[in-house]
């Protein structure tokens, strides 16, 4: 292996020396301090101002200004486009609504994915396909900090006069509009959540704190029904349907409901909904431990709670009759139900809301107000 500092390897040169260089003559200096040698380095474009090295120019403009663009259409998505949930009754608004997360997916794709263009392009067209060999010895340590400062830089500024950017205005420009775009979305995303407030409206019906079981006036009664498949059939739930051991997936249904297909589908659908119906073995239910403050929420045997998942909001509907465990098949968590559906194995940390149960005076099962907490994954503003 040779050295830099071996007995015949060119000295470096003196400070007087390196003050008249040139930049070509520190770049030559830099590469052979370095053990490289330059093989090829042609010019792209040899011949200034040929239609192709316009095309090509335009080619890479052209990527950058479809990602500015892009960029603009996610800021103004972002924060213009209805992001507020409506329901599939309301058709029009429904839709721009669904449009809402492929929008921002697609804008903001776009824009990345043309200016990742631009660059390939760029570089593909403009910068110098160099060709070098490098000794093995890489010179280290040769040389005054001065003479490597300035090597440095004049090889630095060579490239960049090489790869002519300088002087194509509109690439720099596009370029410009398209990193300023992109800049103002990643602002953007910040401050629009700052700027929607999804806890303006904790009260309604659609906030996180309420489900569809809450009573829309006082004194509604909310039954609980079971999914045959058919949105407008009504198959209303009593306790006598269920055998010991047994468990239903159940959901709201209102007489106010009745024969409004949109309404009964949403019930069915809407997220929050779904709550397991469980009868306990006589056995089993004299071992219940019941959550304080929650010592009326079972009728009898039955037991109402929340089918999603405290942990991410999987639907926990694996129920073990014998050891009265809810499982969730996402993560494995484990709920004991003698024990107010509270975790015992798995990721979740909270025990899975109970729905308060009577019987009304028809007989049928019904809930007697909307779960006391919110269902579900923590967020920030959950208490616990
Ligand atoms: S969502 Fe249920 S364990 Fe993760």
């Amino acid at each position: 292996m040779s050295s830099g500092n071996e007995p015949g390897a060119t000295p470096p040169p003196s400070d007087a020396e390196l003050e008249r260089m040139d930049r070509d003559a520190l770049v030559r200096l830099g590469t052979s301090l370095d053990g490289v040698e330059i093989v090829n380095y042609p010019e792209p474009w040899p011949v200034k101002g040929t239609r192709a090295e316009k095309r090509a120019e335009r080619a890479v403009a052209l990527s950058f200004l479809i990602s500015a663009l892009a960029g603009v259409g996610f800021v103004v998505a972002l924060i213009w486009w209805p992001w507020r949930y409506q329901p599939p009754s309301n058709q029009d608004a429904h839709f721009l609504y669904s449009l809402y997360t492929p929008l921002l997916g697609i804008t903001l794709g776009v824009s990345i994915l043309a200016l990742a263009t631009g660059v390939l392009l760029y570089t593909k067209r403009f910068i110098p396909d160099e060709l070098a060999i490098q000794q093995r010895d890489d010179n280290m340590g040769q040389g005054s900090a001065e003479l490597h400062r300035k090597t440095i830089l004049a090889q630095l500024a060579d490239a960049g006069n090489r790869s002519t950017f300088a002087r194509r205005s509109a690439i720099k420009r596009s370029l410009g509009l398209s990193a300023g775009m992109l800049g103002l979305g990643t602002v953007a995303l910040p401050v629009a959540s700052l700027i929607k407030d999804p806890w303006d409206q904790t009260d309604t019906k659609e906030s996180l704190w309420h489900t569809g079981w809450q009573q829309q006036f006082p004194g509604e009664i909310v039954y609980l029904r079971r999914n045959t498949g058919i949105p407008d059939e009504i198959s209303l739930v009593r306790p006598e349907d269920l055998d010991a051991g047994g468990m239903e997936t159940v959901f709201p249904f209102r007489e106010s409901e009745r024969g409004n297909h949109e309404a009964l589908l949403h019930a069915l659908r809407r997220a929050d909904n779904p709550v397991l119906l469980i009868r306990l073995r006589p056995e089993d239910a004299d071992r219940v431990v019941k959550r304080q403050g929650q010592e009326d929420f079972n009728f009898g045997d039955y037991y109402a709670f929340s089918k999603i998942c405290t942990h991410v909001g999987c639907p926990a509907s694996l129920y073990e009759q014998r050891t009265n465990r809810l499982l969730c098949p996402c993560h494995q968590s484990q709920f004991d139900v003698l024990q107010y559906a509270k975790p015992v194995f798995g990721p979740a940390t909270r025990a899975l809301p109970q729905l308060p149960i009577t019987v009304h005076t028809d007989g049928y099962l019904i809930a007697r107000h909307d779960f006391i907490e919110a269902i579900g994954p923590g967020f920030w503003e959950r208490p616990s």
